[in-house]
């Protein structure tokens, strides 16, 4: 072996996702806005050790895989075969051809989310093993059976194996062509049927394979951040309570509006519901609808909160402004922010409250009506 080892991954990409459905096979399909091949092709010929990328290409998909890997660093594209293992020993031997790889990681494009450290820590351990996977200890209880479950089956020492599996390339390479055994589903399979250990790197969840119809609608499809804006205007009327950020605040007039006009409370269920893509504060609690006459406001921002809850997102923070020539919000900031804190059942200190007037210019300048805006941001909690 040089010095230095010459490194070559091989993608597997000539599968049918039949599991999957769809109109293209998955591994084409399109994952966080690009085809599901080019997101790990582009973390494999990134990677500043590895030398060339292969991938196995099912018959009729290459102009698929060409427009997948449009503009990336050019791929050696081989044809795959009817089943996982055919496909990657035909890779093996495209590569063998070439002559000129210790190493190689053998992938599935159907894990697209690799990152660099898995890579790394893959070459680091062939350094000192013929093999190396990345797996993932196993958390849930086991059992086995068919239609009800009669066996419990020990957890302790088992393992959920990912791709890339790395391997010293002649080795792999005569364990595909001496295997006879039935069709295995991964490489180490074979390697480990062929008398060898297979070193263990900590493994990623978000390596997770792609195989059936709702994983293109998982947790790794939908963003981790999401922000939403919101904004209100409520009259100013003599005769009115006034209520800010589900604050009472004594004044000579107060907001009008159906529930209690909490002008500032409605921007922010605004930003909630926007954040989340489920429409506004109306669809939710439609003004002409009696039950919300009067209504304290502390239920629309309960209820938006409780929405975002239950899409797997919690807040990371929300700031509001109040536009208003008077009265003086900046006494009551501090009672705000406990009493939003309360409500939305989150720290204080992940919400900000803050006024500014208009120079009595405008509806807010005259003292005719307050305005509110806010913006909440989530990141996703499950
Ligand atoms: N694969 C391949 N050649 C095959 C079968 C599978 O290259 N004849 C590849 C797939 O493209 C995928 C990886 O092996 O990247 C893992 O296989 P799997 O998840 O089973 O994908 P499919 O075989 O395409 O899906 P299904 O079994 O649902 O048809
Ligand atoms: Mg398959």
């Amino acid at each position: 072996m040089a010095s230095r080892p010459r490194i070559t991954a091989l993608i597997v990409a000539a599968g049918s996702g039949s599991r999957a459905g769809g109109d293209l096979p998955k591994q084409f399909r399109l994952v966080r806005g690009q085809p599901m091949l080019r997101h790990s092709y582009a973390a494999l010929a990134n990677h500043r050790q590895i030398g060339s990328v292969f991938v196995a290409i099912g018959a009729g998909q290459e102009e698929n895989a060409r427009a997948a890997l449009a503009g990336l660093a050019p791929a050696n594209c081989e044809a795959g075969s009817d089943t996982r293992r055919e496909s990657v020993a035909n890779g093996l031997e495209a590569i063998a051809e070439k002559g000129d790889t210790d190493f190689v990681l053998i992938h599935d494009a159907a894990r697209p989310f690799l990152s660099q450290h898995i890579i790394d820590d893959l070459i680091d351990a062939l350094l000192g093993s013929p093999g190396a996977v990345p797996a993932l200890p196993v958390v849930d209880s086991l059992a086995r059976g068919n239609i009800v479950l009669s066996e419990t089956v020990e957890r302790e020492n088992l393992w959920r194996i990912q791709t890339p599996q790395a391997f010293h390339f002649d080795v792999i390479l005569q364990a595909h062509r001496e295997w006879k055994g039935v069709e295995p589903t991964d490489d180490a399979r074979m390697f480990m049927a062929s008398g060898r250990e297979v070193a263990i790197v900590a493994g990623d969840e978000a390596l997770g394979k792609f195989t059936f119809a709702a994983d293109f609608s998982g947790p790794e499809m939908t963003p981790t951040i999401r922000s939403g804006s919101g904004f209100d205007v409520h009259r100013l009327v003599p005769g009115e309570e006034l209520w800010l950020c589900g604050v009472q605040i004594v004044h000579d007039k107060g907001l009008s509006g159906h529930s209690d006009a909490d002008v500032a409370m409605h921007a922010l269920t605004d930003a909630i519901l926007g954040a989340m893509a489920l429409g506004d504060i109306g669809d939710h609690f439609p003004p002409s609808d009696p039950q919300w006459r009067g209504a304290s406001s502390g239920r629309f921002l309960t209820h938006a909160m409780m929405l975002a809850r239950e899409a797997g997102y919690e807040l990371s923070n929300a700031d509001v402004t109040i536009v208003c020539e008077a009265p003086k919000i900046g006494p009551h900031k501090a009672a705000m922010r406990e009493r939003l804190s309360e409500i939305m059942a989150i720290d204080a200190h992940r919400i900000s409250v803050k006024a500014t007037t208009t120079e009595m210019l405008g509806f807010t300048g005259r003292q005719e009506g307050i305005a509110a805006q806010a913006i909440a941001t989530f990141e996703k909690s499950r």
